[in-house]
């Protein structure tokens, strides 16, 4: 294999950031652009009180619908590194999209607002990056604040999450009297808003403050000294083979808003985590980055309408093996179909640019006339196949369709059909009746829904909410039988003729469990 193109690819690192609202993805993510040399002030990104956005027309178009639909990806080079950052949108923004970014990526990094803890959103994200078994690397944030106590955050996330931590570094007090982290990984101190030269203090050989200072003199200090002797002798051992399975998460402490404790975990995080990682086909073949020269890549998003002028669609493609080269002949392995690449785009914080070149681990974008499906494989040699299907998760918000105007119904269907295969929303129907339902996992896949039937088929729909549900299918469908149905437990069927029973709500699920043990219920993801 050209080694040229092997060193490019080991020099990837592509990770998502899984965090709940609020707690500073956003923030971490310009101070690791600003490292990086992609942008050159903090508030490009986005700048929530400013109303600036980053120069991206993508963004235009966010702005005038006043709601987010790009999850984008960041490039920045670092340390010989070149890191590549997918969004992860959460609130209202929060889509199936979240989930299948996390499909695409190597690792993840997780945020964790130190007086929050862990929350809704991020054990969502977690349980997919834990079922792919990829690294997670923590980041506990806003220590400039006053927070939880850290061993108490650090029991949280082994009892909540189920996974074992290991601190790589420890707070020596907290918001006014933050002093800094005692670094155990590096074995240093880092001090909190200290000039570059006096930034990290040396210990001595029993691990303690090497130098005079103020803080040793603190009950914090203290503290963390007895903190960390029972980590040393109590805690996780460092495993990176654990890090790599995706059993241990490297804890950091830090505060991005203050730019304290950023570098550190970037700088580790870059040390520890994957390069990419081979992918697996639907025969269980492995494509491995290292060892398959060809270009191989799959579909894990479509953005529609990103500029409403051209109603242009994107593909995202992640990279799984070989170069990318504009111009290119790829062949779409779902229908076998060989065809020049010539528009072809990649993605940086503060513009979109053509791309010519790009190996495993990056992301490109594909200009799209409706030619891909999410899930779609694109292979640059003779060899075809097909990866592994990315999986579907179940729903959790639901409602019922028609067109507006019945004369419409033609293209009605159409665009359903259309928008469902692409997998921006999923589809159900009622038994008898009939009628259409319409499932996502936030509101707005059900708002770009809506817009993208007016504008792209130029139907206008009713949506009639029915509410959150919770979405059951069933292993021995022969023994369901159509009275088990009711308002509180109604029975649909899938896109591909599955039933599935949609329950009102928790108490709903265990009732029907308990009065009809025989039914073996199952969820997606
Ligand atoms: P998100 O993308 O995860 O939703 O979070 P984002 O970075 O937007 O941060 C949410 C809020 O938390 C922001 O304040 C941000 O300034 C603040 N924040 C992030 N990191 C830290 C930190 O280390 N320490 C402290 N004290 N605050 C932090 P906001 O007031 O909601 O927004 P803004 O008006 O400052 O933009």
């Amino acid at each position: 294999m050209n080694s040229d193109v092997k060193q490019e690819i080991l020099k990837r690192r592509t990770f998502a950031i899984i965090s709940h609202p609020d707690a500073g993805k956003t923030t971490l993510t310009e101070k690791l652009l600003l490292f990086g040399g992609a942008i050159r002030a903090a508030g490009t990104v986005k700048g929530k009180k400013t109303g600036k956005f980053a120069k991206s027309d993508w963004m235009e178009i966010e702005k005038q619908r006043g709601i987010s639909v790009t999850s984008s990806v960041l490039q920045f080079d670092y340390d010989g590194y070149r890191v590549n950052i997918l969004d992860t949108p959460g609130h209202q923004d929060f889509s199936e999209d979240t989930y299948r970014t996390l499909m695409a990526v190597d690792s993840a990094v997780m945020v964790i607002d130190a007086a929050k803890g862990i929350e809704s959103q991020t054990i969502k994200l977690f349980k997919v990056c834990r079922m792919r078994g990829i690294p997670i690397f923590t980041f506990i944030n806003k220590l400039d604040r006053q927070g939880k106590e850290p061993l108490e955050l650090i029991e949280e996330i082994e009892e909540v999450l189920e996974i074992q931590a290991y601190p790589m570094n420890w707070p020596i007090g907290m918001e006014k009297e933050f002093y800094g982290i005692y670094d155990r990984f590096h074995q240093r101190i880092e001090q909190f808003r200290a000039d570059e030269s006096d930034r990290f203090l040396p210990l001595d050989e029993n691990g303690e403050l090497a130098v005079d200072h103020p803080m040793k003199e603190t009950s914090y200090y203290t503290q963390a000294m007895d903190d960390i002797r029972l980590l040393d002798e109590a805690g996780n051992p460092f495993s990176e083979e654990d890090i790599l399975r995706g059993e241990l998460t490297p804890v950091f402490f830090g505060s991005a808003l203050t730019n304290f404790g950023v570098q550190t975990f970037l700088e580790t995080y870059l040390q520890f985590a994957p390069a990419p990682q081979p992918r697996s086909t639907d025969e269980e073949q492995l494509i491995d980055p290292m060892e398959h020269e060809d270009f191989s890549g799959f579909i894990f998003k479509i953005q529609a309408n990103m500029n409403p002028a051209h109603r242009d669609r994107i593909a995202f493609v992640r990279i799984v093996s070989g170069k990318f080269e504009r111009g290119m002949n790829v062949t779409l392995a779902r229908t076998g179909k060989t065809f020049k690449v010539t528009q072809s785009t990649q993605f940086l914080a503060e513009t979109r640019e053509t791309v010519d070149e790009a190996v495993a681990g990056d992301i490109i974008g594909l200009y799209d006339t409706g030619t891909y499906q999410i899930g779609d494989t694109v292979v640059g040699g003779k060899k075809i196949f097909q990866f592994e299907k990315l999986p579907q998760f179940t729903p959790e918000l639901f409602v019922k369709v028609s067109p507006k105007n019945v004369m419409k119904s033609k293209q009605f269907h159409k665009g359903i059909l259309q928008l469902v295969q692409e997998g921006a929303i999923q589809y159900y129907k009622t038994l008898h009746t009939e009628e259409i339902i319409l499932g996502a996992v936030g509101q707005l896949q059900f708002e770009v829904f809506e817009h993208r039937m007016k504008n792209e088929y130029n139907v206008e729909v009713v949506m009639q909410p029915i509410g959150s549900k919770i979405a059951r299918w069933i292993k021995n469908e022969e023994d369901v039988k159509e009275s088990m149905s009711s308002s509180r437990s109604m029975l649909v069927k899938d896109r591909f003729g599955k039933l599935v029973f949609l329950f009102e709500n928790d108490f709903a699920l265990r009732w029907f469990s308990e009065k009809n043990e025989h039914i073996q219920l199952y969820s997606l993801l």
